[in-house]
Parts: C-alpha cells; sequence; structure tokens
C-alpha cells in the first residue's frame, strides 16, 4: 500500500485502573471515606452509607497491599506507562483539611516508585469516581464554589510531592459523567424539585475553573509535565439519514463535546447559550472565570473508548433502546453487544479520534478501552479470552489507521490490564484483565493471580510496537 500504517516512535503503551476500583484497604493508611465507599452496587445505582451490605470497593482486588506484584507482571507485558488515580481520601480523608494525609502520599510515592523502577511512567488521574464523602455532606459536593478550593490545594499537593515521578496528568476522570451519574461526577445528591440540569451544570462549571487551576499549577510546578482532560467519548452516530436524526445525532454529540470545548479551547461554545435558555440552567459564575478557563487549556485530550451511540429524533419507532443505559441512545442494528449491551465498534474509534483531532488539533491520548466480559479459568490455570484478543486487536487495527489519517495519538492505556471492580454495577464477574483475579461478585476467592491467553498477545503486540496484532 502507499500508506505506511504503524505506532509511533515513543508510543506509549500500558494499562489504566482507577483507585477505588482496584486499592481496597478502604480504611488503612489514614483513609476517609469516599463517595465510592457508600455504592454496594456501582455507580449507576443509588449510595446507601449504611455500611450493612457487601461493599465491593471496600476491598477491590487488594491492589493496596499486592501492588509489587501486580507491577511485576506490567512490567513482564512490557508497559512503558499505566494509569491509576491518587484516592483523595488518601491525602485529604473528608477533604476540608489544610494540611495532607502523610501516609496517603507514602504509599504513592512508593508505587510511583515500583513503576519507575521497571521504567513503567505512571499517569494519574487526580479524582477518578471519587471525591471524599465529608466534601459532599458538609458542602453538597461541587455544586459548591468552595471545592474548588479544595481541589485546587489537592492538586497542588500532589504536584509538589510528585514532580519528579509523575509527568502525564489528568484532572478529573471522564468529567462529562457529572450528567448521567452525577452522584460520582459531582458528589451531587438532588433535593425534590431541583433543577437537575442546572445544578449538573453548576457543577461542571466548577470543575472545569478547578481543572483549569490545576493546569496552571502544573505547569509551574512541574515545567515539564502534561496535564490533559478526560472525556468519555461515545461519537454519536444517526440511525438514519432521515436530517432529523442527523440533527438529533449532533445534539447528543454536544452533550459530550461541551465538556472539550471548554477544556481544550478554553471557553463556553455558541450552542450553550441557546441551551441554558431553554433549559432554564443559570450558572453562577464569577468575573474572573472566563480567564481562567482561556489561559489554562489542557496540553492533550485523554479519553475513554468502549462504544458509539445511535441517536435519532424518533426514538419510540426504535423500538428497543440501548441496552446500556449510561449514556443514553437507541441500538444500532448494524453492531453486536457485549453481555452488559455494550455495542462493539472499532470503527468507531477511528472515527472518533478522527473526530476529535479535526476538532481540536491537539495531542489525543486512549486512556481506556476495553472489553468486558465473563471469563472462564479452566482447569490448570488458563483462560482463553480470544473475544477480547479480538476487541482489542480490531480497535489497535483502527488506531493505526487513524495515524496513517495524520491524527496525533500518543498514547493506549487499555481498560483494567488487571481484572477490578467494575464502576457501573460493582461486579466482579465483568472482567477486562490481561490477567485474572480470584474473586467473585459476593468477595469470595484466593485472590490469586493468573495470566490469561491475552497477557501473552498484548506483550506481543508491545514488543513489536504494534506490528504484531
Ligand atoms: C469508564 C470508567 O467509564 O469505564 C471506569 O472510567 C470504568 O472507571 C470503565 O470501570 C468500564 O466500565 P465498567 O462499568 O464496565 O466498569
Amino acid at each position: 500500500s502507499k500508506v505506511e500504517k504503524k505506532f509511533p516512535e515513543g508510543f506509549l503503551w500500558g494499562g489504566a485502573v482507577a483507585a477505588n476500583q482496584v486499592e481496597g484497604a478502604y480504611l488503612e493508611g489514614g483513609k476517609g471515606l469516599s463517595t465510592a465507599d457508600v455504592l454496594p452496587h456501582g455507580i449507576m445505582s443509588p449510595f446507601d452509607d449504611s455500611m450493612e451490605n457487601y461493599y465491593p470497593y471496600h476491598t477491590g482486588i487488594d491492589f493496596y497491599h499486592r501492588y509489587k506484584e501486580d507491577v511485576a507482571l506490567f512490567a513482564e507485558m512490557g508497559f512503558n506507562c499505566f494509569r491509576t488515580s491518587v484516592a483523595w481520601t488518601r491525602i485529604f480523608p473528608n477533604g476540608d483539611e489544610l494540611e495532607p494525609n502523610e501516609e496517603g502520599l507514602q504509599y504513592y510515592d512508593d508505587l510511583f516508585d515500583e513503576l519507575l523502577k521497571r521504567n513503567i511512567q505512571p499517569v494519574v488521574t487526580i479524582s477518578h469516581y471519587e471525591m471524599p464523602l465529608g466534601l459532599v455532606k458538609n458542602y453538597g459536593g461541587w455544586k459548591n464554589r468552595k471545592l474548588i478550593e479544595f481541589y485546587e490545594r489537592y492538586a497542588k499537593v500532589l504536584f509538589e510531592r510528585y514532580k519528579d515521578k509523575v509527568k502525564y496528568w489528568m484532572t478529573f476522570n471522564e468529567i462529562n459523567v457529572v450528567l448521567h451519574a452525577p452522584f460520582t461526577g459531582g458528589g451531587l445528591v438532588f433535593a425534590e424539585g431541583e433543577n437537575k440540569k442546572n445544578t449538573m451544570y453548576q457543577a461542571a462549571h466548577h470543575q472545569f475553573v478547578a481543572s483549569a487551576l490545576a493546569v496552571k499549577a502544573c505547569h509551574e510546578i512541574i515545567p515539564d509535565a502534561k496535564i490533559g482532560c478526560m472525556l468519555s467519548y461515545l461519537p454519536t452516530y444517526a440511525l438514519t439519514s432521515k436530517p432529523e436524526d442527523v440533527w438529533e445525532a449532533l445534539e447528543l454529540d454536544r452533550e459530550a463535546v461541551f465538556f472539550t470545548d471548554i477544556q481544550v479551547r478554553g471557553y463556553y461554545p455558541s450552542y450553550t447559550k441557546r441551551y441554558f435558555a431553554e433549559n432554564d440552567i443559570h450558572i453562577e459564575m464569577e468575573d474572573s472565570d472566563a480567564d481562567i478557563l482561556h489561559n489554562y487549556k489542557v496540553d492533550y485530550l485523554g479519553f475513554s473508548y468502549y462504544m458509539s451511540r445511535t441517536a435519532t429524533a424518533t426514538p419510540e419507532e426504535a423500538g428497543t433502546t440501548n441496552a446500556n443505559m449510561i449514556m443514553g441512545g437507541v441500538k444500532n442494528p448494524h453492531l453486536k453487544a457485549s453481555e452488559w449491551g455494550w455495542e462493539i465498534d472499532p470503527k468507531g474509534l477511528r472515527f472518533a479520534l478522527n473526530t476529535l483531532y479535526d476538532r481540536y488539533q491537539v495531542p489525543l491520548f486512549i486512556v481506556e478501552n476495553g472489553f468486558g466480559a465473563i471469563d472462564v479459568l479452566e482447569e490448570g490455570d488458563i483462560v482463553n479470552d480470544d473475544y477480547r484478543i479480538d476487541y482489542l486487536r480490531d480497535h489497535m487495527k483502527e488506531m493505526k489507521e487513524a495515524i496513517a489519517d495524520g491524527v496525533d495519538l500518543i498514547g493506549y492505556t487499555s481498560w483494567g490490564p488487571i481484572d477490578l471492580v467494575s464502576a457501573s454495577t460493582a461486579e466482579m464477574k465483568k472482567r477486562y484483565g490481561f490477567i485474572y483475579v480470584d474473586k467473585d461478585n459476593e468477595g469470595n476467592g484466593t485472590l490469586r493471580r493468573i495470566k490469561k491467553k491475552s497477557f501473552h498477545w498484548y506483550k506481543d503486540v508491545i514488543a513489536t510496537n504494534g506490528e504484531n496484532l
């Protein structure tokens, strides 16, 4: 072919996890309670702080104690980067303390040292689907402007402490999730009759300002670091070529890119005015906010890609809705889906990469992608996860295409390189890993780590910089 298709040299290959889905040890080392600690059934179910249930995040996969063994396995696969998050509550247990918790800081020092020792760059999310429960109970979460100050203090502590160890940062995981899981995304609990949309966008505004202030601090404290945003991106298709469907798809897509429009371009997009007016959204802003957003834009755009979504102006005619109810949309008749209804669409990743790059012209980083499936542990410690290999290979092929299209893609971290607790449902059964963890939905198991077939496959992908897919 006339077109060379290959990954650039120095491409970042690795995996991604979040503190609350792997660490466990939810009360150790001076840690405070987080929003994740009161979600026994995951982020899409109501919170329950009775503590009378089984709470899978409380124990995770015990990464807190076993990270050395796990990092060794990542190194064996050849990872040159590893994305994780800092649990805010290990550093500021209630969120509003003035001084950080030394034991929590030390834990991440040890983890980052362990990674660096094995030539794995830490890629760190400052807040991934959790925040101190104290900030929810005492301040109402992100609807309160005070949160900006707490977050900024927390972020600065991290930059100062880890400035020699961490060069890739992200401010908020899937920042747009505040619209879909507001308790997890924004620490929001609504009163009856409250205009929820207004509150969600107000919370998002505070996060935008907090994120921009973190960008500022990061650049000042670690001049050679890169700091990005993180969007959950499901590129939107129109169900048919009916102009009404095409328009609907554009509007649904804006629901997501609204967030990156602000974090990457630095200002509220022009379509916001009408949307806010029609939905009775009135955001309180301070005079200096516009300058802050404008002056401290992110360096790169990190995003998760699991699937696309499909829009129609007449959902009642479409019949079936998409089984993945998190982000909305209807079923795409051309796609197959996972057991959780997540539609499998490798080409959608090429589409997403091109769309985002055309729109923003900043480096892109796929910081999550993967296939949640039920694995069978066979006799002799064998897991034949060919379906996972197929999913990942097909997506990587489309990444190569996108790079050939001219997209500046800097890295790829697959979601859950080691099995972990699911975010949407808090199940263990929904596995993403190259490494199997012996634990079930009820919490039984030895926590033993077992290499799956995909472990060897991914190792070869990385060793050949994506030549062998
Ligand atoms: C992303 C989140 O939305 O998807 C992760 O950033 C999450 O935290 C991942 O785990 C996969 O979702 P789930 O529900 O299958 O765990």
